[in-house]
């Protein structure tokens, strides 16, 4: 029988999702040989972060923070149970997939800043230029080898977090990659909604 579906990403959420997935790849490849196009990807990804951290205040039910951000207790209490097999299904973010978005949204937001710092101390260009001119080749070199480094932190955490969604996905038999692109999920009888 066909389990009855229950909508938990709203396009706001999906929408983001894959924007994000497709300007940071953007951002990524286009380093080195394609300022205009590596700094655009950039600004658009500020923009979607600025929109994401609103909708996580004033979004519905599943988006807002207040659903999703668990203590450290219990992010590490289901870590341990999904990676025993016996982790019990979530219908919104589970404990660990809310700690990985916090931190996903902390590093991209510190690899932004970092860039912006680059850009503005390297190239004198950009929003902070006026507070960054002049601060010499050395600063802006150290400002670029921050924004590297977090950057690469970013991928090692999306690699975790899709390590973590097909994990999630095989123990409960569902597909979660395709509820991020339909926006829901098989209804789940502890949490009727
Ligand atoms: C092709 C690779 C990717 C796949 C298949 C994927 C899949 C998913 C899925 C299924 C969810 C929902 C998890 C759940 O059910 O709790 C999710 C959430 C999320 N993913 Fe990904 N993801 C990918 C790449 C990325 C990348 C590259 C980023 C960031 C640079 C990212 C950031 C996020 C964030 C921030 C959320 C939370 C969404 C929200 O609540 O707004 N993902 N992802």
């Amino acid at each position: 029988m066909q389990a009855h579906q229950v909508k938990v990403w709203d396009p706001f959420v999906r929408a983001f999702h894959w924007s994000l997935v497709v300007a940071f790849a953007l951002a990524y490849v286009t380093e080195d040989n394609f300022l205009t196009i590596h700094v655009y990807s950039g600004y658009f990804i500020a923009g979607l972060i600025i929109l994401r951290l609103l909708w996580g205040c004033f979004g519905g039910r599943y988006a807002r923070f207040s659903s999703f951000v668990r203590p450290p207790s219990e992010v590490i209490n289901y870590t341990r149970d999904i990676l025993r097999f016996r982790a019990r299904r979530y219908l919104g973010h589970n404990p660990a997939g809310g700690a990985m978005i916090i931190a996903l949204l902390v590093s991209i937001s510190l690899t932004l800043l970092f860039g912006l710092l680059t850009y503005g101390a390297g190239e004198s260009s950009g929003p902070l230029a006026g507070m960054t001119a002049g601060l010499g080749k050395d600063t802006a070199h150290m400002f670029k080898e921050v924004h590297e480094f977090f950057a690469n932190f970013t991928l090692a955490l999306v690699v975790l977090h899709v390590f973590g969604v097909l994990l999630a996905s095989f123990q409960h038999r569902e597909n979660l990659v395709r509820s991020m692109i339909t926006g829901t999920k098989p209804a789940d009888e502890n949490d009727p909604h």
